[in-house]
């Protein structure tokens, strides 16, 4: 994808003007270059053990997707670490921990940790293109980028938990892992946040940070209202396309990708990289 997140196309305060609400979503960007590469390995350690063409076939689009993924966003912390945000030394210590977490966790606790943070952003980007409010609150090309991003987590949702349970994950890990994947997940969250929020002067502009938290975590916050799907997981037969959303996929693949679509133009064809 061809994203443009140089100053003059991304405002300073992208999210609705406004500091604390940008601060938490380039913390939450900080997070994805390590981290879904880290996604990419721990599902890509299990390929040769899964026999079903289907899954395997998945394998190779999620581990694909993922990867662009990760590329997106440290394109975009780039820029936001030139505008001062220093979300790369973020993006360093999420390498830290995540080689940390490898070195002393086996294989199949990545997997359960991927699968986890994988049901996150199903249904954190499925809330991003059901309500659209939340996402027209962005400035267009990180709209684009988190419409992009949203449409295929929800595509590919099912990849990490299917190879999971495939090579014998059972329900006791996933489900008991998911707890301190949300206390690691939200502890590393506030304290980029934090660290964003001071560089840029803003920490105790209490105010607005309490307005911010409570738009997002307070009584019927974007994030508080997602507890009902975010408890799912915890049901013994839980699967992520219970989360049905086809029809959903179905008009944004059409309204992104389409003859007309908001990204057509901005898919790069190997053409469009070679030099003149
Ligand atoms: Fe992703
Ligand atoms: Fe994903």
């Amino acid at each position: 994808m061809d994203f443009d997140f140089s100053a003059d196309r991304v405002p300073r305060y992208y999210v609705d003007g406004n500091p604390f609400k940008t601060t938490f979503v380039t913390a939450l960007s900080s997070l994805f270059p390590e981290g879904e590469f880290f996604f990419v390995e721990a599902v890509r350690h299990y390929r040769n053990r899964i026999t079903d063409p289907v899954l395997k076939a998945q394998i190779s689009g999620f581990i694909g997707q993922e990867a662009l993924h990760s590329l997106a966003h440290k394109a975009f912390n780039d820029a936001a670490t030139v505008q001062g945000f220093q979300v790369d030394k973020l993006d360093r210590d999420v390498g830290f921990l995540l080689r940390q977490v490898k070195r002393f966790t086996p294989p199949i606790v990545h997997l359960a940790a991927t699968a986890c943070l994988e049901h996150y952003t199903a249904v954190f980007t499925e809330m991003l293109l059901k309500d659209e409010e939340v996402i027209n609150t962005f400035s267009p090309e990180i709209r684009n980028l988190y419409l992009w991003h949203s449409v295929e987590e929800n595509e590919h949702k099912t990849v990490a938990f299917d190879v999971y349970e495939a090579v014998g994950g059972g329900y006791l890990l996933r489900a008991s892992f998911m707890i301190p994947t949300t206390i690691v997940f939200f502890a590393v969250i506030f304290w980029f946040q934090a660290r964003l929020l001071a560089k840029d002067g803003q920490l105790f502009k209490v105010r607005q940070n309490l307005k911010g938290f409570n738009y997002i975590f307070g009584r019927k916050g974007v994030l508080s209202s997602l507890i009902p799907q975010y408890l799912d997981w915890f049901k013994p037969n839980f699967h992520p396309s219970h989360h049905d959303t086809d029809a959903l996929l179905a008009t944004w693949q059409e309204k992104l990708f389409g003859e007309d679509g908001l990204l057509t133009a901005k898919i790069m064809t190997p053409s469009k990289k070679l030099p003149h």
